[in-house]
C-alpha cells in the first residue's frame, strides 16, 4: 500500500485505509488504549493502538519510544468537534492502527526537542539534523524552498537565464577576506572561492546573456554577526541595456510576486525611496527600520549658547549635538538611562545628556547649563523625554542607529509590517582615514553619476554612485548598482583609490581586458537570500532560515569543521604548517 503524507488525510474519507510512515513525536499510555503522536515532513496525526483491534499491534506499540521510525497501516476516524491540536490540520482525525512496523528505535536525544530554543544553541548545533526535526525550524526550512521556488518562477517566466558560475576562482578580494583552496597542480597558487559573482556575471554580459540570475553560494572570511554567515546565498541577478530604474521596477515586481504566491500580501509599489545622506541625517544608518518614525533631530544650534565646555568643544570641532525625542516619560528612569548610557560605551560613546520635562518641571543631566533660552529653543513639551548625544557623525551615527532601534522596539512603537525601502544616492568613495586612501563604498564596479567629475579628481566625496540597496525592516536584504562598461571610467576608479596599475591587472586585467570587447552597458543586484527570508519571518539570526549554519566564530559544530588535514594532504599540497604557531 502507498504511504500517505498525513496533511493530506483531511481529504480522505472516514474511515478510508491509510499507510503513515514518520517519527513517533510523543506518547501517552493509558494502559489499555496507547496514543502516539506520529511527525512526518507535513504534520501530525494521532494514531491509536487499541487492543481490542489487533492485540498483537497493540502489544507491539507498548515497546514504541519517542523518535523511533514506525510504519503504520490503520483506519482514518474523524471526532468532529474535538481538536486537540488545532496548529495541525490533521488535529481532529486520528488512525485506528492495524499494522505496526518498527523502521527503526532511537537513543534517547540529547535533549528535549520541545524545550526548542531554551536549549543552549552549541547543543541544538551539534545535533542539528535533531534541531531540525523542531517544526519552528523546519517549517523555516520549507518557507525557504517555497521563496526560492517563486523567486526561480518569476525570473524564468521574464526570460532570465539561470547559470552557474565556478566556485573555484581567482581571488578577486569585494571587501571581505577570501576564503582560500591550495592547488596541488600549482604547488604555491591558490584558488579563491567568490565572495559573489560580481564579475562573472558582468563577464556574462559581455558574452550576451543579458538576462542572467543565479542561486550562487558566496564566501567571505569576516567577523561574523547574527546577519552574517561565512557562506551564504544570494539571488545574485545582471541584465544588460537597462538603467537603475529598471532593475527598481524589475525588483519591485518580481518582490511583489514573491509576497503574492508565498503569503498572499500584496505589496506596495513603488518602494518608497530615501537618499543615502537623508538616511543618516533621519535614522542614523543606511540601513533604517521605518516600521516607526522616531526621527532623529539636530540641536546644534539649541545649544550654540550653552556655557557647557564639552558641548562646545563639540560644536567649535564643527561635530553636532543630535538625538531623539521621545514620549513616554516613565519609561525614563535614571535607572534606564544610566542603563541605556553604558550600552553606548561599546560604540565609544562617552556620555548621553538626558533633558526631560514633567509636571512642568526640567530635570536633565545637564540642568545647571540649561538655560530659560536653550530650554525654550528645545521646545520640549510636558511628558517629553530628550535623549542626546555630541561628537563626529561617524562616532555618534552608530550609537543614535542602535538607541532608535532598541526604544522603537521597547516602547512598541514598531509595527507589525513589512516595510521595504530603497536607498539610493550613496556616495561613490568614502575617505579611509587610517589607510589615507579614497575606497569604495560599494564595490569598485559601481558607475558614478558624474564619471567627469571623477576622471577630473574634481569633489570626489560629492560623486554620487549609480547603486541602491533593498531595505527591510531594518536589514539590507539586497544591494546593486549599474556597473562601468567603459573601460577609461574603471580604470580611474582603481586609479583613484590609489591602487598601482601592476596590481589592477593583476586582479581585474581579465575584467578589464573584457571591457574592450563590446561590453554593453549593465548592472544587477543581489539579494542576501538567508537576511531576506529572516525578515519575512521576523527573526533575528540567520542561522534558523538555514539547514546547517555555523557559529559566530565559523566553527560546524555537528561535523568539525574546519579541522586539521593528514600529513599526506599537506604534503601533496606543499604545504608546512609552522611549527610554532597554534593548532
Ligand atoms: P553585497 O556585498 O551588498 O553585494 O551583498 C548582497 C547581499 O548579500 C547579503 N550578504 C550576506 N548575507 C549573509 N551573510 C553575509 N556574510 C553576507 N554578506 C552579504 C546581504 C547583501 O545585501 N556583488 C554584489 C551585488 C551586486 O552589486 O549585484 C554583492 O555581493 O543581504
Amino acid at each position: 500500500m502507498k504511504r500517505e503524507l498525513i496533511k493530506n488525510l483531511i481529504s480522505k474519507e472516514d474511515g478510508s485505509e491509510v499507510c503513515l510512515s514518520g517519527w513517533v513525536d510523543s506518547k501517552r499510555d493509558l494502559g489499555n488504549l496507547i496514543f502516539i503522536y506520529l511527525r512526518d515532513i507535513s504534520g501530525l496525526v494521532q494514531i491509536v493502538f487499541d487492543p481490542e483491534k489487533v492485540k498483537v499491534v497493540w502489544e507491539k506499540s507498548r515497546n514504541l519510544k519517542p523518535e523511533w521510525v514506525i510504519r503504520i497501516k490503520g483506519n482514518l476516524s474523524f471526532r468532529p468537534g474535538e481538536n486537540v491540536l488545532e496548529k495541525h490540520s490533521t488535529g481532529n482525525i486520528e488512525v485506528l492502527a492495524s499494522e505496526l512496523e518498527i523502521l527503526n528505535d532511537s537513543k534517547i536525544l540529547p535533549y528535549e526537542l520541545k524545550e526548542g530554543e531554551k536549549i543552549k544553541e552549541e547543543l541544538r548545533l551539534k545535533y542539528r539534523y535533531l534541531d531540525l526535526r523542531r517544526t519552528e525550524l523546519k517549517d523555516n526550512i520549507v518557507f525557504r524552498s517555497e521563496i526560492f521556488y517563486r523567486l526561480r518562477e518569476f525570473l524564468h517566466k521574464e526570460g532570465f537565464i539561470e547559470i552557474e558560475t565556478p566556485i573555484l576562482i581567482k581571488s578577486t578580494p569585494e571587501g571581505a577576506r577570501d576564503f582560500i583552496v591550495p592547488s596541488r597542480n600549482f604547488p604555491k597558487k591558490f584558488y579563491a572561492l567568490p565572495q559573489s559573482p560580481q564579475l562573472l556575471k558582468q563577464l556574462l554580459q559581455v558574452a550576451g546573456f543579458e538576462k542572467y540570475y543565479q542561486m550562487a553560494r558566496c564566501f567571505r572570511d569576516e567577523d561574523l554577526r547574527a546577519d552574517r554567515q561565512p557562506e551564504f546565498t544570494q539571488l545574485d541577478i545582471e541584465m544588460s541595456f537597462i538603467e537603475m530604474d529598471d532593475i527598481i521596477e524589475m525588483v519591485e515586481r518580481l518582490v511583489n510576486y514573491v509576497l503574492k504566491e508565498v503569503l498572499n500580501i500584496n505589496l506596495k509599489i513603488p518602494i518608497q525611496r530615501i537618499s543615502y545622506h537623508d538616511a543618516m541625517e533621519k535614522y542614523g544608518t543606511d540601513k533604517p527600520d521605518v516600521r516607526f518614525e522616531l526621527l532623529l533631530e539636530d540641536f546644534t544650534n539649541d545649544f550654540k549658547e550653552i556655557d557647557f565646555k564639552i558641548l562646545q568643544t563639540v560644536i567649535d570641532s564643527g561635530n553636532r549635538i543630535r538625538g531623539l525625542r521621545l514620549e513616554d516619560i516613565d519609561y525614563f528612569s535614571r535607572k534606564r538611562i544610566d542603563l541605556l548610557t553604558n550600552e553606548l560605551k561599546s560604540f565609544g560613546i562617552p556620555g548621553m545628556i538626558y533633558i526631560k520635562r514633567k509636571n512642568n518641571e526640567i530635570s536633565s543631566s545637564i540642568k545647571k547649563f540649561l538655560t530659560e533660552d536653550i530650554i525654550s529653543k528645545l521646545n520640549i513639551k510636558d511628558g517629553e523625554t530628550i535623549l542626546i548625544l555630541a561628537g563626529s557623525d561617524d562616532l555618534i551615527n552608530p550609537a543614535l542607529s542602535y538607541l532608535r532601534n532598541k526604544l522603537g522596539r521597547e516602547l512598541n512603537l514598531v509595527k507589525d509590517d513589512l516595510a521595504f525601502l530603497w536607498v539610493v544616492d550613496f556616495p561613490l568613495l568614502e575617505f579611509d582615514s587610517d589607510s589615507n586612501t579614497w575606497t569604495y563604498k560599494h564595490h569598485p564596479f559601481t558607475q558614478p553619476f558624474e564619471p567627469e567629475k571623477l576622471m577630473k579628481g574634481d569633489d570626489l566625496a560629492g560623486i554620487k554612485a549609480r547603486a541602491y540597496d533593498l531595505i527591510l525592516n531594518g536589514e539590507e536584504v539586497a544591494g546593486g548598482s549599474i556597473r562601468n562598461h567603459d573601460i577609461q571610467v574603471q580604470k580611474q576608479i582603481f586609479e583613484t583609490m590609489n591602487i598601482p596599475e601592476e596590481i589592477y591587472m593583476k586582479q581585474f586585467g581579465f575584467l578589464l581586458e573584457a571591457l574592450e570587447f563590446g561590453a554593453p552597458p549593465h548592472g544587477g543586484i543581489a539579494f542576501g537570500m538567508a537576511r531576506l527570508i529572516a525578515s519575512l519571518i521576523g527573526i533575528e539570526n540567520i542561522r534558523n532560515v538555514m539547514a546547517f549554519p555555523k557559529t559566530t566564530s565559523g566553527n560546524c559544530l555537528m561535523t568539525g569543521a574546519p579541522d586539521s588535514v593528514s600529513a599526506e594532504q599537506l604534503h601533496e599540497l606543499k604545504i608546512k604548517i609552522l611549527k610554532n604557531e597554534k593548532e
